[in-house]
């Protein structure tokens, strides 16, 4: 989806682990960015692209080797602002004319301290209140540096074992560094990219509201009359697409809400409530609980129940959205980091691309063209939408939930009864953390039915009911992830109160497991 009238800035990327966090530090400042591989930028792709202002990222090569990325000539001609980040920097310095030399005691990793020189606008403010020390903490990772900067640069900053970690052409207005701003160590480094994109004459025209309308002309224009389907889970991505899509082309779209019965407590009602009633729009309700739970009968392996539910997941969203007859899109929540191209070292020149989690090769499938009205967002950015689109706030800052649902909450056999404990157990865990003003501190947090019963005495009397799993944990992205740590107190009065509450559970476990070495969800 093109969305031209941004002024746009331009992140070349060389490899480093934290180039989103550049991205991410500008949209903040209201900065329309992309990150895109050393290798895609071209002189004609710098020419379509126009940026306002080009961002060379940081890397694990090494300059003085043969063979290591360039950005092209071309980005120095362009007469635009750039700003060289530790490898970017290196590059760029070795590039106009000043030299590079490899290691041998000069590398440096993790807290380093630099000294200021002269007055630089690209540091305004920057050392503000460093009267005592004379040094600002940033971050470093380099085993390179430059030994030589290129004519026309001037030095503003030194570090024990970076003599240039801070120079500018200001007459180019071509600015490089050693460390790297886009972390948290480097306390002022939001400042530096504050500092930057002013001189670069960005008026920050990148805000929710911008982006709902053009991104609403431009789905207009992309579908036309066209019908489009929409896989609606419930989660954040797929309901902010819809609401938008919607908002675009009103009753050309159409819904499909799969209930697989393995849901949690009241969601379909409140799903379905909310976008046939509150949004109007046409929404399929595949009630198809007996159909999974027919299928997952006896079944216990984890993988298996995966495929079992996700196969027939593709097979009725496909039933119900040839009933819309004639749809040509689909719509989905793809999200930008997954569509971010990353830079492929080990698997020679050519970028590898993230694989995109479409619905199972489905588009192809059935023939289907793509509507990604997220792919240029991050996920706070999502939900910054969905906040402007009028989401009720309780459903933009809803925890994950997996598509295979509590079907992986469950070890073991899966059975209705079963499910139906797991879910009264778990509303009444998650009213206890919401109670407690703790849902938005969580970044998931779930009940998992235990396949073992356990002896209880109730008044006077013998249990033999379920064992249940309590599961919270903090994360940024999923992929690790730690326990939180609850109060003894928080955790006996729930505890106490599933029990009460829960008929069929008489022993509650606190899952303290981090992710690594476990994962989130049981199974
Ligand atoms: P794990 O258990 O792998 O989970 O640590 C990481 C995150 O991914 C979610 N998850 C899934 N989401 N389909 C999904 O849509 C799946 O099959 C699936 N498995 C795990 C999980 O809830 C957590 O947020």
């Amino acid at each position: 989806m093109e969305i031209p009238s941004h002024q746009r800035l331009l992140i070349i990327d060389f490899g480093s682990q934290v180039t989103q966090l550049i991205a991410r530090r500008l949209r903040e400042l209201n900065v329309y960015c992309e990150i895109h591989p050393f290798q895609s930028v071209t002189p004609d792709f710098l020419r379509d692209f126009a940026p306002k202002a080009i961002i060379l990222s940081g890397g694990p090569a090494s300059v003085p080797e043969a063979g290591s990325p360039r950005p092209p000539e071309a980005v120095f001609a362009l007469g635009v602002p750039i700003l060289g980040i530790c490898y970017g920097q290196q590059v760029m310095m070795h590039m106009l004319g000043g030299e590079v030399l490899r290691g041998e005691g000069t590398a440096e990793f993790g807290r380093a301290y630099v000294d200021p020189k002269g007055k630089l606008d690209l540091l305004e403010g920057w050392f503000d209140g460093l009267e005592a020390t004379g040094q600002e903490q940033v971050w470093m990772s380099h085993g390179d540096h430059v030994s030589r900067i290129a004519p026309g640069f001037e030095v503003y900053g030194t570090s024990p074992n970076a003599p240039y970690a801070i120079t500018a052409d200001t007459n180019r207005h071509f600015y490089a560094v050693q460390f790297h701003p886009e972390v948290h160590h480097t306390p002022k480094g939001a400042r530096l990219y504050e500092n930057f994109i002013r001189l670069a004459g960005f008026t920050g025209d990148w805000t929710m509201a911008g982006y709902r309308e053009q991104a609403i002309a431009a789905i207009r224009k992309q579908v036309g009359d066209a019908k489009v389907i929409c896989g609606l889970s419930g989660g954040v991505d797929s309901s902010v697409a819809a609401v938008l899509i919607h908002e675009a082309i009103g009753d050309q779209l159409t819904c499909v809400f799969v209930d697989h019965g393995l849901l949690r407590q009241g969601e379909a009602e409140e799903v379905v409530t909310m976008f046939r009633d509150h949004y109007n729009m046409p929404l399929i309700h595949a009630d198809e609980q007996d159909l999974f739970l027919g299928a997952l009968e006896g079944v216990s392996d984890p993988e298996v129940k995966r495929k079992t539910i996700g196969k027939l997941f593709i097979d009725v969203f496909q039933k119900h959205a040839a009933e819309v007859g004639g749809a040509a899109f689909l719509a989905q929540g793809t999200l930008y980091p997954d569509v971010i191209e990353s830079v492929s070292f080990s698997g020679g020149p050519s970028a590898t691309i993230k694989s995109h989690h479409n619905v199972g090769g489905l588009p192809e499938k059935m023939g289907l063209k793509l509507v990604e009205p997220l792919r240029e967002l991050f996920k706070d950015e999502v939900r910054a939408l969905g906040r402007e689109l009028g989401l009720p706030p309780s459903f933009i800052g809803r925890h994950p939930f997996p598509g295979p649902g509590l079907a992986i909450r469950c070890p073991g056999e899966i059975t209705r009864d079963k499910l139906n404990i797991l879910r009264k157990a778990d509303a009444v865990y998650i009213d206890q953390i919401r109670r407690h003003g703790l849902y938005d501190d969580i970044w998931q947090a779930f009940v998992a039915i235990l396949p073992v019963r356990t002896v209880g005495v109730m008044g006077d009397a013998r249990t033999y009911d379920y064992a249940c799993a309590l599961r919270a944990v903090t994360s940024v992205d999923g992929m690790t992830a730690d326990y939180y740590p609850f109060s003894h107190d928080f955790l006996g009065e729930t505890a106490t109160r599933i029990i009460n509450e829960v008929p069929g559970i008489n022993r509650v476990t606190y899952d303290i497991t981090s992710k690594p070495p476990g994962t989130i969800e049981w199974e």
